[in-house]
């Protein structure tokens, strides 16, 4: 069965309520239309025996102070250059560190003394040619085997916009780790190997290639750059066969993926280790057949996606520590924030008080959507937030619950696995992972028709869309996905592999305060 067919069903209709509007090329209309129909249809399904949270703002002005932040004339805004986040993701040993460091070199964030150092560490670790990974991979056990584990973070500089690089891990082991980087992510650039037999195994059934931009897709990341790499291999000597056999079999895939290959794609080769059409294009002597512009001109037209600085504030908590109060890491994904704001914290639905915002390194008086921040907060201990809180507007409070409705893509379940209620599997929605129950099947979706089925579903198999109730032991923060794409997609994976891709279709009614 074509699995990869099937998965578009579900994310093909993500495209159109998606802010960018991305709809695949071949998508027809009447398919978009049919699943908004299952939508309506599942409202009466909703159980509302779920216990959802009734947030019950202590602090009242909110809404004024809302109005004002969003319009608090920000002193940098005019020399601002846009902000953009790019997650590095595709195979392990692709080369998304080494291409993450490379460009950290070319904008000269690192000197040629550290380079120098990081070459003979290398060395003397048997690995000479990661030295430029080590840029990305900090840690001594990503540098002893010459894997990314934790997601690499760092910041870079065109003359347009200013970027932070999530360097996700590309083993099959940290799929979560690159679940949390793709998830503060705006656009990806998927790396892939162009040297030979590497291609061929990130791409195989199984291979990260192909998870990783399904996840992505998930995850919202709207936009991706795939970079040809390791173009100066000696398999590949700038092949122009090579580069279209790679470009020719990705095509097909990403678009059953989900991407508008035409608008939301575009291909480049690279050499991420020699530095090659990364700041300024290729030499024709090296590769005359590249007419097309190289990395960073890439990256500098990406569009970026539209978003509403007037929404609710919406920030799900990647980490926290103690700093002087309590300090939180985050992603905007809705709204805006000013010192001095009065927020909740959800779902405990603790009022908290902002003392100071902080962009990358720089204090900031307020801040907008799709900003990676760190905030100070008072009037909550650390170790009462955990990664999956959401900061949250107090006038319209992020919902939380145990239970809700989801349209699911099933991809490919374990070995001998039937997919039926009772089935057991981890969830990730923006920063949220938590065990969770499939506890009703409701309805099966025809991949053909796009129409629900008639029968009564009581199990399905790989490739099935399927409407169901999930729930999870504790309160999580999630939007309907037609609300806040962002917060309402999420992945399913049992025993480390990545089995469904969803979207929140209903919440229980009394879930929004
Ligand atoms: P994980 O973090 O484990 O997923 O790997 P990664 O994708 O970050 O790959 P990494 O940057 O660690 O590179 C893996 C290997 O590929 C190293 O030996 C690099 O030197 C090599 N490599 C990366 N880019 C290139 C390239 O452009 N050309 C050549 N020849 N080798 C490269
Ligand atoms: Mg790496």
């Amino acid at each position: 069965m074509d699995i990869e067919a099937e998965i578009r069903a579900l994310q093909l209709d993500s495209a159109e309520d998606n802010n960018d509007t991305l709809i695949p090329e071949d998508a027809k209309p009447e398919e978009v239309e049919m699943t908004d129909k299952v939508e309506e249809g599942m409202t009466d399904e909703v159980d509302t025996k779920s216990q959802p949270v009734q947030a019950e703002p202590k602090v009242k002005d909110k809404e004024v102070a809302d109005m004002d932040c969003a319009e608090v004339p920000d002193e940098m805004e005019s020399q601002k250059k846009r902000h953009l986040n790019v997650v590095f993701i595709g195979h392990v040993d692709a080369g998304k560190s080494t291409t993450g460091g490379q460009i950290l070199f070319l904008s000269g964030q690192v000197d040629d003394r550290t380079i120098q150092k990081y070459e003979k560490e290398a060395k003397d670790k048997s690995r000479e040619s990661w030295y430029m990974a080590y840029i990305m991979d900090t840690n001594e056990e990503e540098r002893v085997k010459g894997k990314t584990v934790e997601v690499g973070r760092a910041q870079f500089e065109t003359e347009t916009t200013r970027f932070t690089i999530l360097d996700a891990p590309g083993h099959k082991s940290y799929v979560p780790n690159m679940i949390s980087g793709a998830s503060q992510a705006d656009i990806g650039v998927l790396v892939i190997s162009a040297r030979k037999g590497e291609f061929e195994t990130g791409y195989e059934r199984g291979g990260q290639t192909r998870e990783h931009v399904q996840l992505a897709k998930t995850l919202g990341v709207s936009k991706l750059l795939v970079v040809v790499n390791k173009m100066d291999d000696h398999t590949v000597n700038w092949s122009k066969e090579r580069y279209d056999e790679i470009e020719s079999k990705m095509v097909p895939f990403l678009r059953s993926s989900g991407y508008n290959v035409k608008k939301d794609v575009q291909f480049l080769p690279i050499s991420g280790l020699v530095g090659t059409n990364m700041k300024t294009r290729v030499d024709k002597n090296i590769c005359p057949w590249w007419n097309g512009p190289c990395l960073f001109e890439a990256l500098d037209s990406v569009e970026i996606p539209v978003r509403d600085p007037k929404g609710p504030y919406r920030m799900p908590v990647i980490d926290k520590f103690k700093d002087m109060g309590t300090v939180v890491m985050g992603k905007v994904e809705s709204g805006s924030i000013c010192e001095g704001d009065s927020l909740l914290v959800m779902p405990n639905k603790a009022p908290v008080k902002v003392l100071a915002v902080y962009c990358d390194e720089d204090k900031v008086r307020r801040a907008g959507p799709g900003e990676n921040l760190r905030v100070r907060l008072s009037g909550i201990e650390e170790e009462d937030i955990s990664s999956g809180f959401v900061l949250s507007s107090v006038v319209k409070p992020i919902p939380a619950v145990t239970e809700f409705t989801a349209q699911l893509q099933i991809l490919e379940l374990l070995e001998n696995a039937i997919f039926t209620a009772g089935y057991k599997a981890v969830l990730h929605i923006h920063s949220v992972v938590e065990e969770c129950e499939i506890v009703e099947l409701l309805q099966q979706i025809d991949p053909k028709t796009k129409k629900p089925m008639k029968k009564k579903v009581l199990f399905v198999k790989n490739g099935a869309v399927v409407v169901c109730r999930i729930q999870v032991n504790s309160l999580i923060c999630i939007e309907k996905f037609s609300d806040f794409p962002q917060l309402g997609r999420f992945t399913l994976r049992t025993e480390g592999k990545t089995i469904a891709v969803g979207k929140v279709t209903d919440l229980p009614s009394r879930s929004s305060a």
